[in-house]
Order: structure tokens, then sequence, then C-alpha cells
């Protein structure tokens, strides 16, 4: 199984690559060649080491989106499949080949990169913008440092726009997954009181990332309870706005990571509300990669992993996403294991 962009001609070289050959279940995920990718101006081109598979990947690969965005992804990636096929939102790696007009970075060095959209990191090389490339943290095993970005750059994001700062309240649904797990780190990080909903199994592992308390999902209905947090993290869309409502302090936000077009006039309308809904997509600067790269270094954040596939066990990991059930993230070993062995 081949994959040649159009315009480019047969031969050249090549690398392995994991390759979406349609919309579907992880059964569509074969590994393949692909054209290795040059450069372009303001660009690094990574060997890839590690790159996280996350629920970005499971729903350009699936179509499995919220309500409403179904023919927009058709449009903005391919009408009948993907016209990028190598999915990929982050990678760690070393720098092998530079683009016109980068300074800063060299050949050997050992970086992660966040490309901010699919761009092919589930393959042995990677072409990311070089604003987007950070040192690989020293203190992340490989494995974590490939999935450094796309939970934590999420829950940046959103707990910023809720007005996140020390002594603030948030109640974080969904606590255990990517961004769930980002959210706890990153929120205990900036002084807030964390409350974690997970189920039963996984009370221990968010107590463990820092949650204050944890409600079991399981035993408690969140519209049962008489208390107030002042925002509220839903990663899994469970969360009824009337009832979000009720469990909002006054100016309260709900940060809606997960929603469709509904949401998104939810949000709309209660712009100008006491209490409203943000909801949006989560694209990280580079002062977020810059913020998370300290929080690294101070021991405030680390990215949790659920597994680790080798390449060749691609469609296994995407079962793993597909899941639903994943603690943190599911990542692909690509390069070779003395790489992933060092320090
Ligand atoms: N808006 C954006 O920019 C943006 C960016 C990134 C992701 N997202 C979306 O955010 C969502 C979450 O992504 P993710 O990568 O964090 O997902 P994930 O890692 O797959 O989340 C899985 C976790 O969610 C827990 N969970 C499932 N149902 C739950 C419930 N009702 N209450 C509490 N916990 C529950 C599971 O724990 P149990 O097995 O114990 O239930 C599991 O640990 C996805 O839908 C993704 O598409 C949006």
């Amino acid at each position: 199984m081949g994959y040649r962009p159009e315009g480019r001609t047969q031969g050249g070289a090549v690398m392995k690559a994991a390759l979406a050959t349609a919309y579907g279940g992880p059964e569509v995920m074969v590994v393949g060649e692909a054209p290795m990718p040059d450069p372009k101006a303001g660009e690094v081109r990574i060997r890839v080491v590690t790159a996280a598979v996350n629920t970005g990947d499971w729903r350009l690969r699936s179509l499995i989106v919220p309500f409403g965005f179904r023919l927009m992804v058709r449009l903005m990636f391919g009408w009948s499949k993907l016209r990028q096929p190598i999915l990929g939102w982050e990678c760690a790696g070393v720098v092998e080949a530079l683009g016109e007009g980068v300074s800063g970075l060299n050949p050997g060095d050992e970086v992660v990169g966040w490309p901010a959209a699919p761009k092919g990191c589930h393959a042995e090389f990677a072409c990311v913008r070089a604003d987007h490339v950070l040192p690989r943290p020293k203190t992340l095993t490989w494995e974590e440092a490939g999935a450094m970005h796309f939970g934590a750059v999420t829950a940046l994001t959103f707990l910023r726009w809720g007005g996140m700062s020390p002594g603030k309240s948030v109640l974080i649904i969904g606590a255990s997954g990517t961004v769930g797990s980002a959210g706890v780190q990153i929120a205990k990080a900036h002084g807030m009181v964390v409350t974690a909903v997970s189920s039963g199994g996984n009370r221990d592992l968010v107590t463990a990332l820092g949650a204050d308390d944890v409600i079991d999902y399981g035993t408690t209905m969140l519209a049962d309870l008489d208390r107030r947090w002042d925002m509220i993290l839903d990663c899994t869309g469970t969360l009824d706005w009337p009832v979000a409502k009720r469990l909002l302090t006054p100016g309260g936000q709900l940060l809606a990571v997960v929603g469709g077009i509904g949401m998104m006039l939810r949000a709309l309308l209660t712009r100008w509300s006491a209490k409203r809904v943000r909801f949006g997509d989560a694209t990280g600067t580079r002062a977020d990669l810059d913020e998370l790269a300290k929080l690294v270094q101070a021991g405030k954040y680390r990215p949790l992993i659920d597994s680790t596939y080798d390449l060749a066990d691609i469609r296994l990991a995407h079962e793993r996403v597909d899941s639903g059930r994943k603690t943190g993230s599911v990542v692909l070993k690509i390069s070779s294991s003395e790489v992933l062995t060092s320090p």
C-alpha cells in the first residue's frame, strides 16, 4: 500500500507511515509507504521517535464528529477519504533537516513538535513549523514527550477562557482522559481547587494527579449535587446546560470541550449572560507551548500515558483510542529501540 500526493512523481525517498485508506473504523488503517516530506520554508523535518494517537485522530479517521460538523470535515479534509492520509497531531523526535529561514534549531536536536493540525506525525518523518518545535524536556520519557501537547494545549486554552486563577474552583468531567488528566494538573499548578469526575476505578489515579476531591459518576448524579463551582471543564459532552447552570457560581462558566452546532449557538446566546458557555477549538500558540514546557520543567505537568504500540500495531492503537476508556494518551513507538531506551 502506498500513498502519492498529487503532483509527486514516482521514485525518490520513501518512508513508512500509518495510512488511513478510507473513513471508517480502525480496520481502515494500514502501514504503507509515503514520500519523504520536504520541509518548506520555516519548517523542520523530524525523525519521529514517538507520536500520540488521540481523539482528534479518531474523529478524523471515523468521521464521528459532533452534530453539524461532518460536512465541514469532508470539505476541509477530503470528501470520500482523507486527502492527506497520515494522521498524528504531535510527536517527539530528532531534527533531521531544516527548511529555508529556520534558525535556532539544528540537525540532531531532540525535540517535541506540535503541528497544531493533523500533519502526519504517524510516520517515520514529519515536517513541523519551527515555531511549534521545542527542545524535548529531559525529565520526560520519549513516550511522555510524544504525548505532551494534545490534552494540555486543550485544557490550558479552555481553563484560560474560564479565567483560571488561584483559589477558583473547577469541576473536571472526564478527568482520567488525555484532556482531563492534563486539566487536573494545569488547574492545580495555577492554584485552583479541583474536583474530578471519574469512574470509581480511576479515583486513585485522578487523586494522584492532584485532584482535591473526586466524584464517582457511577454512584453520584451531578444533577443531585447541592454544590457550586466557578467553572466546569466538561471533557465528555455529558453535562446538560440546565444542570451545569445550577452547578455554577454566579459568573461561572461551562467550558465545553465537546459539542456540536447546538453548543456553538449556546455559547453565542450566553455570551452576555451571568453564566456562560465557552466552546471552540484549542489550537495552541507558541506562548502556550512555552508555558507547558515551563510546567513540565517545574514538575507540575507530566503527560499521563495509557499504553504504547509499535507502528505495525496501528490498528490496535486506534482500537484503544476508540474504546473511550483510555487513561491519558496512547503512544506509537516509531523509531528504533536504541533511541527509545536513551535517557
Ligand atoms: N474542542 C477542542 O479543541 C478539543 C480538543 C481536544 C479534544 N477534544 C474532544 O475532547 C474529548 C475528550 O478527549 P480526550 O482525548 O480527553 O478523551 P479520552 O482520553 O478518550 O477520554 C477517555 C476518558 O474519559 C473517561 N470518561 C468517559 N465517560 C465519562 C463520564 N461520563 N464521566 C467521567 N469520565 C468519563 C474515561 O474513564 P472511564 O473509563 O473510567 O469512564 C476515560 O478515562 C473528545 O471528544 C475530543 O474529541 C476537543
